[in-house]
């Protein structure tokens, strides 16, 4: 293939991402806000196909799937530990929006980190990073298949960094923080950096 040629395939592919991930925000804020779970627009959130089963482990090792929190709701961010900011302030802002809730409230609500670096994130790390966050929160890692397919359920993408010199490697990652309803289903994704306020108040409209 020309240079020509490769540069043109590869800007397509780079429209076709940006087009997938505004494709499921727009989607994510047409009115769900303001939707009650089980309402006749379920079917609209049903579509946009985001989520879906996933096999991860707990602090402890033990296996745990997308079924062991039906009946609350997900907020569900996939990223990192080593991640420098970009992670800390959105777990920051998903910690800000569980205080925001009544006790009754919260208890409706699970927030669940995901590792997508399960190779430097044991179980272990995770389980640990996030009690610096919330005491409500989740982190779970698995194996890098079992994080790979999380991921690609939810359309999140991740890229693994060329390691410096101590071996130290960025992720990129998307950085949504998705809500799902108490039947699995997508309801909305927040942008990054969207405050816990708003995050709150999207939560308080549903119940
Ligand atoms: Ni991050």
């Amino acid at each position: 293939m020309s240079r020509i040629l490769k540069l043109v395939a590869l800007v397509l592919i780079v429209i076709g991402m940006g087009a997938l991930v505004f494709g499921i925000v727009g989607r994510g804020f047409t009115g769900s806000d303001q939707q009650k779970p089980g309402s006749s627009q379920s079917t609209t959130r049903g579509k946009a196909q985001v989520g879906g089963p996933f096999q991860l482990l707990d602090k402890n090792g033990a296996e745990v799937t997308d079924m062991n929190y039906r009946g609350k709701y997900m907020l569900v961010y996939f990223g990192y530990t080593f991640c420098p900011d970009v992670c800390p302030t959105s777990l920051g802002e998903m910690s800000d929006a569980m205080d925001l809730l009544s006790p009754a409230q919260r208890e409706k609500v699970v927030p669940i980190f995901i590792s997508v670096d399960p190779a430097r994130d044991t179980p272990e790390v995770v389980g640990d990073y996030v009690t610096h966050f919330h005491e409500s929160m989740v982190g779970l890692s698995g194996t890098v298949e079992g994080v790979t397919a999380a991921a690609k359920a939810y359309r999140a993408y991740f890229s693994l960094g060329d390691a410096d010199a101590q071996g130290n490697y960025p992720v990129d990652h998307t950085s949504y923080t998705y809500l799902m309803g108490p039947d699995g289903q997508f309801v909305t994704a927040f942008r990054h950096a969207t405050p816990g306020k708003k995050i709150a108040e999207a939560l308080a409209s549903m119940f």
